[in-house]
């Protein structure tokens, strides 16, 4: 990885977090910060120590408050496109990531940010997080995905008014709308994010890698072809050691020690 001037990475053991850091901007995305986000993902996929990823943004205020709207406001036309395609890109990375990854949501996630969030597998907030879609107010859409997995995620209607009205909501009403699975208090933000994500990280790594590619492939195929490509993962994990060890452990009426493969 070279030197990375907005993201840090910290390890919890078999965890890494991911820390997006330009705190004097609230942690909003420029062109080089999310460059430097999908350099640090592939350096993970890579790496075989690493079970599941923390997404976070560093300080008290934000997870990340969206688009660098000072860059946004010198984009031309084909400049917006590239700008579009590079976010969705990278975004579109994390989403298809072969391990978990979780958004531990510590204040505002406005466009980008809550985007950001939004390609994560699992999220959670803070109390002080605040989810909105400020885009249209400044003359524009969300254009890293959120039109499109803010609807598949919290269902149509609700994703319409947040994204038309631009409307800020609070931690809890995000947990209503199932826009987070869980509100917890500022303080214990991250270790509460590596529970939940160690109660994924227990299981059987192959297992929760192709459950996330039968799930994610399966949002973007017709019924049919996504059952079949469920039942070809499904017949391939009967081939991995860590099915026997799963299997056996239980029949054994122990924990399992799963390797991975
Ligand atoms: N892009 C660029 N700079 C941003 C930013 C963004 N999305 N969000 C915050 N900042 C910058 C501010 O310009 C300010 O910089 P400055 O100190 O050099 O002036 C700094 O971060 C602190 O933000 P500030 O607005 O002073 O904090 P606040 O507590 O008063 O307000 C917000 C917080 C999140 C409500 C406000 O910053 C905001 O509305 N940000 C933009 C959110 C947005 O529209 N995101 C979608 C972009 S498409």
């Amino acid at each position: 990885m070279t030197d990375l001037t907005y993201i840090r990475v910290e390890w919890d053991n078999e965890l890494a977090v991911v820390v997006v850091d330009r705190q004097d901007k609230l942690n909003a995305l420029n062109a080089e910060l999310i460059s430097e986000l999908g350099e640090v993902f592939d350096g993970l996929r890579a790496d075989d120590n690493v079970r599941g990823v923390i997404l976070t943004g560093a300080g008290e205020k934000a997870f990340v408050a969206g688009a660098d709207i000072a860059e946004l406001a010198k984009m031309d036309s084909l400049g917006g496109v590239r700008v579009s395609r590079h976010g969705q890109e990278v975004f579109r990375d994390i989403e298809r990531f072969p391990k978990p990854v979780l958004a531990a949501v510590g204040g505002y996630a406005l466009g980008g940010g809550c985007e950001l969030a939004l390609a994560c597998h699992l999220r959670i907030a803070s109390e002080n997080a605040r989810f909105g879609f400020p885009e249209v107010g400044l003359g524009i859409i969300p254009g890293y995905g959120g039109t499109i997995r803010l609807a598949r995620l919290i269902g149509l209607g609700r994703a319409v008014e947040l994204l038309l009205t631009a409307d800020m909501v609070g931690a809890e009403r995000a947990a209503e709308i199932g826009l987070v699975s869980a509100v917890v208090p500022r303080a214990e933000l991250l270790e509460r994010a590596k529970v939940l994500l160690r109660k994924v990280t227990k299981n059987g790594p192959v297992a929760v890698r192709m459950a996330l590619e039968s799930i994610y492939r399966g949002v973007d195929t017709s019924t049919s072809e996504a059952l079949d490509f469920e039942a070809s993962l499904f017949g391939l994990l009967a081939s991995t050691e860590d099915l026997k060890e799963g299997m056996s452990a239980f029949l054994e009426k122990r924990k399992p020690d799963f390797k991975g493969r």
